[in-house]
């Protein structure tokens, strides 16, 4: 055959892909839509719900903010402004209804059922958090760009859906650098499109201490004042800390916020020197963020360290002996408790290299109790197994599975955070502009083909509470660079937490997450084009 008639077929589907995306054709097949985390169960009817100047009705039951919301994100897509109704009417054509019943017990707390008709669209949950999943799958299928005769229509059909993992969480670490509350708000915004319902808030450090304590103001005003490689750091005010906690609740985030102790405290150790510990060892890195003439661990146990602004870990400790250390914590865990609503205080525990054993597991009972005589739940790293723990801790694992199974066999649940798979901190692989590999290099792909029931054999799913993708900020100095090793692999992580493990699989997936780069790119994220994903532009 001569060469250009083999090039035929070729030029064929060229052409036929050039016409489709000129003509922008309205979707009619709502199993071919890319919904990231894949639904449950999703039925084509075949035909398409014009989206035109649509009253967005809500029903009087779902007293909540749902309507304004939904109103909001379908402007941001389409440039349509719906009307809001409050309503116990269900039968108008061209319009959307949120509802919540209870009953469907299938559902659960958290899943909804999307039914959209050629006249209209409802989004039915047991309750608001099911709702606003619901919001989410619609907002995914109404498309970016409107069909050739300037109008948005959205594939007909019914989505029941539901989580798999009731913990589907990602931590921002922003201890090492510091992100004001504009970049959280923005973070939570990215988490709540992915159905993601937790946000560990990693809030003190060696490098810096990042919410205000009125008993305490020190850390905050003096300890927060540095971060790694120098710059200015920052700390959230009560008030500013308190105005996350409701921006998050109003998207079904819980906020879980993590003071890391024993070790970890430097920035506490450099604001009150009665808390300083002559175990402490200050790195030989030469990364003193304070005037120079005081280079390193105060003199003296009562002085104050210095403050730190370098990448070692692991070299500060509380000490037991010290009489206002547990008055400190105390404190510490009265003030947050009292601005957290949800019910996890995390205490860290993680790379106390420095503290004595003994005294480690000492500060661990003791923050256990301190914890829950404020009516919280402890988290703690998965290093806390080896504390007096029992069915009221939960271990967050992410580096070692004796750990993390030996807190399983006190009772303790799990959260499973594998470094090798969700430290999304770690460089996609050795190109990467950012990270750190000292777990792996983390693929797109590395970050999805797992499972949390199957991870570590001997931890069995009902000990598991689920997924949380941790982001640690060494390396990471603005938003640009969050989005970069966030973006694409916590829509992944995402599905893990939500999509049943039976019906996942990369080759199925990559396909929708290759369909979701102009998703990401008009949310103004610039990700990571891995080779691994065909990216539609
Ligand atoms: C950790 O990565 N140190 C929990």
């Amino acid at each position: 055959m001569k060469f250009y008639l083999r090039l035929v077929p070729l030029l064929i589907v060229m052409g036929a892909v050039l016409i489709q995306s000129c003509t922008n054709e309205p979707p009619t097949d709502l199993t071919k839509e890319s919904i990231i985390p894949k639904p449950v169960s999703v039925t084509a009817t075949g035909k398409g719900f014009l989206l035109k100047s649509p009253t967005i009705l809500v029903d009087e039951s779902l007293k909540d903010n749902l309507g304004s919301y939904l109103a909001t994100e379908l402007n941001r897509i389409t440039g349509i402004t719906p009307n809001i109704e409050s309503t116990t009417e269900t039968s108008k054509a061209g319009n959307i209804y949120l509802v919540v019943t209870d009953g469907d017990a299938e559902l659960g707390a958290e899943g909804y059922e999307l039914s959209i008709s050629e006249d209209s669209v409802t989004i039915t949950a047991n309750k608001p958090a099911g709702v606003f999943y619901g919001i989410q799958t619609l907002l995914q299928v109404v498309p970016l760009k409107s069909d050739k005769s300037g109008n948005y229509s959205i594939a007909t059909g019914t989505i029941r859906d539901y989580p798999t993992w009731g913990w589907r969480g990602s931590m921002l670490d922003v201890a090492r650098h510091f992100f004001s509350v504009d970049d959280v708000k923005r973070y939570i915004d990215m988490l709540s499109y992915y159905k993601i319902n937790i946000l560990h808030l990693h809030l003190t450090d060696d490098q810096g201490w990042r919410i205000e304590i009125k008993s305490w103001p020190n850390v905050a005003i003096h300890g927060g004042t540095t971060q790694v490689d120098g710059g200015k750091g920052g700390y959230y005010t009560q008030e500013q800390y308190k105005e996350l906690v409701a921006y998050a609740a109003a998207r079904y985030i819980t906020i879980v916020p993590e003071i890391d102790m024993p070790s970890h405290i430097n920035a506490a150790l450099a604001s009150y020197g009665e808390l300083n510990n002559p175990e402490t060892k200050f790195p030989k890195d030469g990364n003193y963020a304070g005037p120079v003439e005081t280079k390193g661990i105060g003199e003296g146990k009562d002085k104050p360290t210095d403050l730190y602004a370098g990448r070692e870990v692991g070299w500060s400790t509380l000490s037991l002996s010290k009489p206002t250390t547990m008055k400190f914590v105390n404190d510490v865990i009265r003030e947050l408790s009292a601005i957290t609503p949800g019910a996890y205080i995390h205490i860290g525990g993680d790379e106390a290299h420095v503290t004595k054993k003994e005294d480690y597991i000492e500060f661990i009972n003791r923050f256990s109790e301190i914890v829950k005589a404020n009516g919280k739940q402890m988290i703690g790293w998965e290093e806390i197994s080896q504390a007096n723990i029992d069915g009221n801790a939960i271990a967050q694992h992410w580096a070692s599975e004796d750990h993390a199974k030996e807190a399983a066999a006190k009772g303790a649940k799990i959260i499973m955070s594998p470094s090798k798979r969700v430290y999304l901190d770690m460089k996609y692989d050795s190109l990467s502009r950012i990270g750190y590999n000292w777990a792996a290099y983390i693929e797109v792909d590395d970050a999805y083909n797992w499972d949390p029931s199957t991870r570590v054999s001997g931890i069995n799913k009902e000990q598991i509470l689920g997924v949380e993708a941790p982001l640690w900020g060494e390396t990471l100095k603005n938003m640009d660079d969050v989005m970069y090793l966030l973006f694409p692999r916590l829509p992944g992580v995402a599905e893990i937490g939500w999509s049943p493990a039976a019906g996942r699989s990369w080759d199925e997936y990559k396909v929708r997450l290759g369909n979701h780069g102009p998703r990401m790119k008009a949310w103004g994220i610039d990700y990571y084009r891995s080779k691994k994903v065909q990216w539609s532009e």
